[in-house]
């Protein structure tokens, strides 16, 4: 079996590698894996340094939007699984056309090179904000699309590029739609790394309006492992939601970070929110079709937080440089979790 994993430098792209490549997943102790990544601000090799001496690794920087570098890179396998994207919502209100270019033109180009490399298997990783914001219950797959930020807009293009590539062209493709991710090695404009590691420094932390945003948590090893059971048996042309189960508000968030680093209410600094109508109130997702293949999450936010926290207080090493090149750069800090 090879593995193409585009974005697999990323935050949850690295954590399904690494997982793959240490056996994480059953049937795939042999995997050999392709990580085909651009290195954009988000993309870390040091994100595969616990696997980097693994001798089914190997690692090849491309862009997703030019199909010479997929002829060079997606030949031979078996197996892509689309990571790759620019992620970050507030960076989408500030500038919208990388997200466009990367996360429809990309993955219409992933598909593309997949249909004529002759891959068997084919898993686009996108978002449960492409539904939009719900005030009450929990989205289905049937649910309408109604993006509200370049970024989900963006994401729900790719989607439906994936199932025109299903219905029109017969490829074997599943997409992924999942809640608000956590867990090690996520990069630290996004809330909760923001958040710990400015508290494990002694530094403030900038609470949007009231708090009031409601998101649903969800473990990276969590979503990693229900985008492997939606690869071995979803069906192609169909979305699979992927959630964690925990609604929390970013006010009770921030509460339940102040608590694990130590710090009380003194360093929240409320600030007004930067966005406007791209701000959605609640996410929820209802994942029962993503059940029924199998899945359920098994860490719950205490402990996935608890080994958050601790992961980043013993990896100083591994966020102090980013946060530094952040600064450099005056890049907006910013706290939707996918944010
Ligand atoms: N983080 C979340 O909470 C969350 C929630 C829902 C969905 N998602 C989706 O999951 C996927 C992974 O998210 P993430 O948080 O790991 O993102 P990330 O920003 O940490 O990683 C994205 C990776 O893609 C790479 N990349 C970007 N543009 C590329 C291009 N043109 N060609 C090749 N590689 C490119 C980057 O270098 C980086 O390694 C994305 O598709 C995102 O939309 C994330």
């Amino acid at each position: 079996m090879r593995v193409l994993v585009t974005g697999g430098a990323g935050f949850i792209g690295s954590h399904y590698v690494r997982t793959m490549l240490t056996g994480g997943y059953p049937g795939y102790e042999d995997a050999e894996v392709t990580v085909f990544d651009k290195l954009t601000y988000a993309g870390n090799r040091a994100n595969l340094a616990p696997v980097a001496g693994s001798p089914r690794l190997r690692f090849v920087q491309g862009d997703i939007c030019l199909r010479a570098d997929l002829d060079a890179a997606v030949p031979g396998h078996d197996l892509v699984v689309n990571f790759a994207a620019e992620s970050h919502v507030d960076r989408s209100i500030h500038g919208a056309s990388d997200f466009v270019l990367t996360n429809v033109l990309g993955a219409q180009q992933v598909f593309e090179a997949a249909l004529r490399h002759g891959v068997r298997r084919v898993l686009h990783v996108s978002t449960d904000e492409v539904y939009g914001s719900i005030d009450e219950g929990s989205w289905t797959e049937d649910c309408l699309l109604e993006p509200n930020s370049p970024y989900s807009a963006s994401k729900a293009g790719s989607d439906l590029v994936a199932r025109a590539y299903a219905k029109t062209h017969g490829l074997d493709v599943s997409v992924t739609r999942c809640s608000n991710n956590y867990g090690p090695y996520h990069f630290p404009e996004k809330v909760i790394p923001l958040f710990v590691t400015n508290l494990l420094d002694g530094e403030p932390v900038p609470l949007y309006g009231e708090g009031a945003n409601v998101r649903d948590w969800l473990f990276v090893d969590d979503h990693c492992r229900g985008i492997q059971l939606v690869v071995e048996k979803g069906l192609p042309g169909e979305y699979y939601n992927i959630g964690g189960g925990r609604e929390l508000s970013n006010r009770e968030l921030t509460g339940l970070l102040l608590a694990a680093t130590g710090r009380d209410w003194s360093y929240v600094q409320p600030v007004p929110d930067p966005r406007g109508g791209g701000h959605d109130l609640r996410y929820s997702v209802d994942y029962g079709r993503t059940a029924a293949l199998g899945y359920a999450p098994r860490v719950s936010f205490e402990e996935g937080l608890a080994l958050t926290v601790q992961w980043y207080r013993d990896n100083r090493a591994w966020w102090e440089p980013l946060k530094a090149a952040a600064a450099t750069a005056h890049r907006p800090a910013a706290q939707d979790p996918e944010a």
